[in-house]
């Protein structure tokens, strides 16, 4: 449906705080411009899943950084048509819904701040968006992960219509969910985010940053495609 020319943006950077529709626009875009979808977040998810598996406390920084260094994720095209954006393998295990309970959600930003862990994941990551025609979402692949995106969008939204997004999320896969929670949890995930010493979340200078409180998921899509053709 989309022409792809010489001009099209090969490595597109989407980032943005918890919840802004990075993932749902960005599966959207790399479909219609028949790229790879990669969301970086799974990565740090996966780490968080894998050590409260194994009874890692997550304020043990040495002990998490290791298992960042040597585990192996793999992210991969979605193998089920049940919500999934992609698969996320540990080890060979697909570990997709895992990542995504509430106690990943309450630990994930901990973890994702320790510098040792960015550095393995983000090594990962760049290697793999430097192959190109890829779109990749997270919180820093337009500052630090690939500073030189070919398009780089910085998705925003208040806290509370985030936490509506992700709330309808989950009641649609779950049927039951608490809204004054979630908030809670998408608020302390963005302060934690935001202001840690490495690679905190921020738009690139060279970011477009797009507001998309009173924007429909498909307004979102539609003005993204128009910077990208
Ligand atoms: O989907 P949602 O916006 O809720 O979060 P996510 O993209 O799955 O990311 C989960 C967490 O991983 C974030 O809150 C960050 O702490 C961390 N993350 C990061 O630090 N850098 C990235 N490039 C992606 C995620």
């Amino acid at each position: 449906m989309n022409k792809i020319t010489s001009q099209t943006p090969s490595i597109i950077a989407i980032d943005g705080p918890a919840a802004s529709g990075k993932s749902t626009i960005g599966l959207r875009l790399a479909n219609a411009l028949d790229y790879i979808f990669f969301d970086t977040g799974v990565m740090y998810r996966a780490i968080t899943w894998l050590a409260l598996e194994r009874g890692i406390d997550v304020r043990e920084e040495d002990a998490i950084t290791a298992l960042a260094e040597e585990t192996q994720i793999d992210v991969e095209p979605a193998s089920k048509s049940d919500g999934r954006a992609c698969d996320v393998l540990v080890d060979g295990s697909d570990i997709t819904w895992e990542t995504r309970s509430r106690s990943v959600d309450e630990n994930v930003s901990i973890v994702a701040a320790y510098p040792g862990v960015r550095k393995a994941l983000s090594r990962q990551q760049r290697r793999i968006g430097q192959r190109g025609k890829i779109v990749m979402v997270g919180r820093d692949i337009g500052t630090v992960v690939l500073p030189d995106a070919d398009l780089k969008i910085y998705l925003d939204a208040t806290a509370e219509e985030r936490a509506r997004r992700r709330y309808d999320e989950i009641i649609a896969r779950n049927g039951k969910a608490n809204y004054d929670a979630i908030l809670k949890r998408v608020i302390e995930r963005d302060r934690i985010d935001s202001t840690r010493n490495v690679a905190p979340l921020k738009a690139a200078e060279d970011a477009i940053v797009l507001d998309s409180d009173k924007l429909t998921a498909d307004e979102v899509f539609e003005q993204i495609l128009a910077l990208v053709k």
